[in-house]
């Protein structure tokens, strides 16, 4: 039965058409009923749905039967397979198994795709034949190398008038060493070619690996927490099998559950009997506390040791020998801010939503930290902004939380002159000054990939963002990828937007983290209402202080929400103010029930006015609200 099984993803850049493509697989193999469809089903989220991009990983069952114009693929299978007749799968002769997982394409996400890729043998690579291969593409087929999984080329796109599919094949071949023969080409729009790729997933794909041993040995890629039935872990069974009632044990931490349920995505949760080797699907483990289960986890069945050794006469004490999978690496996070609930009675409430988006998004990490007036909330660690955006939302939306965030900064390394090295990510936890040594700054190698009309537009960028130019070289027919260095804290100033606009949409980026390096900064704070806001406070680089200051309050004039009142926006280091600017007070037309030309008596109704306005000004208390942070780092 294993034979029958083809696990796999597709990876691609963004917007290649990842979910689009999955749409039509559900509607090929009948998974989803013509009537429930709709575009980017996997899509869940209302957030994804919204914006227009894959967030989480979704998996999905499916079956595909063979017809008869494909029966050749099927002989081939029974002749290298005997056994494939005798399968306890529920499936006729000629139907196999597709269990896909869709992943996300942003860079920020690509936690979510090495997970994804961790459980399965093949992935499709989609090309997009408008945009050619871009940079993302690159990067997640070297991830899928990794996992030495078997890569299926496929161009999509192909319906629209300005496809190059020409183009795009010599940059596939280039890339992976692959006559242009062996590279599909399909419309996941009006699925032209799409059966054609599962033909060619059936055929290429290898089926899950035979067991190792009888033992069970369950990876968990991705789980999610449900109020009534406690956390939900997300499975690839690797080896043995798992039915409703075994007794589980999670290896890491050594915790233990009941499976409640054990079943399939369909893609919403069915549930079965058993899940056996080779499988993708779900456990309800029961445990109410997510702290307890961590992704990357190994899950196996308490003393079924025991049991399988009393039937050849053995006995065995310890709890489990079982040996975990290898698991995950920690992800890094690069960008950290401050959660903070807005009514510090709240803090538990924040603290319990925090821990169940860290089960469906392991790649956030947080620790609690205690803020002054503000009161307790998290430092939180994200992958990059949009990362940290979609985390604050999905807190917003999905757990009802009113909450602060401050303004988000890379992780700084402070040498300090007696010797010690403190590593800051928060602007408070930045030293006076004259106790500094010296600074360094985090560091990214740089990989762009644009073709060659915009290749001046992107080096005009190279300047104001400091970027290290190290080396060019052209790619397929005409497209140049550009190697180069730069600072982190410059990455997150929006670079990834103001690199689209200068290119049209095409050039694309990936970067890694290589460095610390040296720099000069300063902590610069922002007074509101002669009121110093922790979460606007920025760390900057010294000879870029007035620039900053002033670009800052400009800003923040811009996106603050207009109050009754004037507000007065300083940026300020080390008591002395930089650059000023100020809001001007909504006005409301006091004067407006008046009839005819009565100055006086307008005058004096709007000297009250000012007067009022005075007075509101003094005792207002100004809270910064998380959208104006987020469109502070977006600006
Ligand atoms: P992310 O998961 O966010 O990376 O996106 P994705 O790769 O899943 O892309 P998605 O399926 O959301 O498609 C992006 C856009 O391309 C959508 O507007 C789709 O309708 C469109 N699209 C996808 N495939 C095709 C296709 O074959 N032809 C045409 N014309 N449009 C397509």
């Amino acid at each position: 039965m294993r034979e029958k099984i083809r696990n796999f993803c597709i990876i691609s850049h963004i917007d290649h058409g990842k979910s689009t493509l999955a749409d039509r697989f559900l509607e090929i193999t009948g998974t989803v009923p013509k009537e429930k469809m709709r575009a980017q089903f996997l899509d869940m989220m209302d957030l994804e749905r919204e914006r227009g991009i894959t967030i989480k990983m979704q998996p999905v069952r499916m079956v595909y039967g063979l017809g008869n114009s494909d029966q050749k693929i099927l002989k081939k299978f029974e002749a290298q397979s005997p056994n494939l007749q005798k399968n306890n799968l529920e499936l006729t002769n000629s139907e196999f198994i597709l269990n896909l997982i869709d992943t996300p394409g942003h860079v920020d996400f690509s936690y979510e795709v090495s997970r994804a890729l961790a459980a399965v043998e093949g992935a499709i690579l989609l090309v997009d034949a408008t945009k050619g291969i871009q940079a993302q593409t690159i990067a997640n087929l070297e991830m899928a190398k990794k996992e030495n999984l078997v890569i299926i080329p496929a161009i999509n796109k192909i319906d629209l008038l300005n496809a190059q599919i020409e183009k795009t094949e010599k940059e596939i071949s280039l890339l992976l060493g692959v006559e242009k023969e062996e590279i599909l080409k399909i419309s996941a729009k009006n699925g032209t070619g799409v059966e054609e790729l599962i033909l060619k997933i059936i055929e290429k794909i290898p089926p899950p690996r035979p067991k190792e041993t009888d033992f069970l040995r369950a990876l968990v890629f991705d789980s999610k927490y449900d109020y009534f039935q406690g956390v939900i872990a997300y499975v690839r069974i690797f080896d043995g099998k798992i039915k409703k009632g075994d007794k589980i044990l999670f290896l890491k931490k050594n915790i233990v559950g009941e499976a409640k349920e054990v079943g399939y995505f369909l893609p919403e949760l069915s549930s079965r009997e058993e899940l056996v080797a080779g499988e993708i699907g779900y456990i309800k483990t029961g445990i109410k506390n997510p702290e307890d289960v961590r992704i990357g986890d190994t899950i196996t069945i308490v003393n079924q040791e025991k049991e399988i050794e009393r039937k050849s006469f053995q006995v065995s004490t310890s709890i489990s020998k079982v040996q975990p999978l290898p698991g995950y690496k920690e992800p890094k996070p690069m960008i950290f801010s401050s959660i903070f609930p807005k009514e510090p009675t709240t803090f538990e409430e924040l603290k319990e939503a925090i821990w169940q988006l860290h089960l469906s998004d392991p790649s956030f990490s947080f620790v609690p930290e205690k803020k002054g007036i503000i009161g307790i909330g998290f430092r939180c660690g994200f992958l990059g902004i949009l990362h940290f955006e979609i985390v604050v939302e999905r807190l917003k939306r999905d757990f009802n939380l009113d909450i602060f965030v401050a303004r988000p900064m890379v992780f700084y390394r402070v040498h300090l002159k007696n010797g010690q090295i403190k590593e800051i990510s928060t602007p408070e936890e930045f030293p006076e000054e004259n106790l500094i040594s010296f600074c360094e700054e985090p560091w990214v190698s740089l990989e762009i990939i644009t073709p060659q009309k915009f290749f001046n537009n992107v080096l005009q960028l190279f300047l104001p963002f400091k970027i290290n130019f190290l080396s060019s070289e052209n790619f397929g027919e005409d497209k140049i990828k550009i190697n180069g260095e730069m600072p982190f804290r410059k990455l997150i100033e929006n670079f990834y937007d103001k690199l689209k606009s200068v290119s049209q949409g095409f050039a694309s980026l990936n970067f890694e983290f290589t460095s610390f390096r040296k720099v000069e900064v300063v902590k610069m704070d922002i007074l509101i209402l002669k009121e110093k806001q922790p979460s606007l406070s920025k760390i900057v680089e010294k000879t870029e202080l007035e620039k900053e200051a002033r670009e800052t309050v400009l800003k923040i004039k811009e996106v603050f929400p207009a109050q009754l009142f004037a507000v007065p926006i300083q940026a300020v280091v080390g008591g002395k103010v930089i650059a000023r600017e100020t809001i001007k007070a909504k006005r409301k037309d006091v004067t407006a029930p008046l009839y005819g030309g009565d100055f006086t008596r307008k005058k004096k109704l709007l000297e009250k006015q000012k007067k009022g306005k005075k007075e509101l000004a003094k005792k207002a208390k100004i809270f910064v609200p998380s959208e104006v942070v987020i469109k502070l780092m977006k600006e």
